[in-house]
């Protein structure tokens, strides 16, 4: 594997890459899972040449403590990434990535003016800018991202059409702790008592998937909040079942063909993410 942290020298070997070959890109902040490492095996199998990036994006954090407390473990990500057969690694500075500051403001509509991006104010245009150049400079065939972030998925492939950059988006299953918790970079600060109630998040979405058909939109997001929150060490931030294709929150199981519950829930101060597709 080779390791680059400039993006002149990312760009030269690229451009030996890239001949008669299609290049597959996983961009990563680091602290590495499997929830990441199935992304690259899902690269390995359909592009030729796999490349991921190592960056802890500052201008996606709307909260400084996180960005100063998220997770950083190169050498074992290097040993990961090494084991898993990916041809080169990207991990870039803040420097060579933003040689200037950028004040880039994305508009995506009404995708980004619910959940994630009412919470975490200015996330999603952080992502944009930073997904925008890693793919100006990577120039994948295809970018993959996980569905554990679901609205940041539908976001990534808003951007892709909105600036009509060439390259596909595919995207992978959320994986999961053998209890059901979707993997996540920020397990790792949770305490125990933290570690062993945040199971319940998964369970709960998996019930609430089936209690579809006994109760309405508005019941069904009361009772995830009440579930989750019963044990007191869990605190829902939000509970939204919303349009899949538009995010937008429904009210009725008629309002859309396919439907996402989504939820943002604290084991304080760590936040995490999860979402089931119910219809
Ligand atoms: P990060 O949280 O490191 O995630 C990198 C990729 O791994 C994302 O596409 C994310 O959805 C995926 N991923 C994380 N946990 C997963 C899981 N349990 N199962 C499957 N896929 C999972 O997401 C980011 O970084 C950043 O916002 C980034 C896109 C790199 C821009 O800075």
């Amino acid at each position: 594997m080779i390791i680059t942290n400039t993006s002149v020298h990312l760009k030269d070997l690229i451009s030996i890459a890239k001949r008669d070959r299609t290049i597959g890109f996983i961009p990563t902040m680091g602290a590495l899972h499997d929830g990441h490492l199935s992304l690259v095996r899902a690269a390995k199998e359909k592009c030729d040449f796999v490349i991921v990036s190592i960056f802890v994006n500052p201008t996606q954090f709307d909260n400084p403590n996180d960005l100063a407390n998220y997770p950083r473990d190169i050498d074992v990500d290097i040993k990961k990434l090494s084991d898993s057969g990916v041809d080169l690694l990207f991990i870039p500075s803040e420097q060579e990535i933003y040689p200037m500051p950028d004040r880039r403001i994305f508009d995506f509509g009404s995708m980004d003016k619910v959940m994630e991006g009412i919470h975490r104010p200015g996330h999603f245009n952080g992502v944009a800018q930073v997904v925008d150049r890693l793919f100006r400079l990577v120039q994948p065939t295809v970018a993959f991202f996980g569905e554990k972030d679901f609205q940041q998925l539908a976001i990534v492939r808003a951007l892709v059409e909105k600036r009509n950059l060439q390259v596909k988006i595919m995207s992978g299953p959320t994986v999961r702790e053998h209890d059901g918790l979707a993997m996540s970079s920020r397990n790792r600060l949770l305490t125990n008592i933290q570690r062993s109630q945040a199971p319940v998040i998964y369970k709960t979405l998996l019930e609430a998937a089936e209690k579809m058909d006994t109760l309405e939109v508005a019941a069904l997001k009361k009772w995830v909040h009440n579930t989750i929150n019963e044990g007191k060490i869990l605190e829902t931030q939000y509970v939204e079942i919303v349009d899949a294709r538009t995010l937008q929150p429904i009210k009725k199981w008629s309002d859309a063909g396919s439907v996402q519950l989504c939820v943002a829930v604290f084991a304080k101060p760590v936040r995490l993410i999860d979402n089931i597709r119910l219809k």
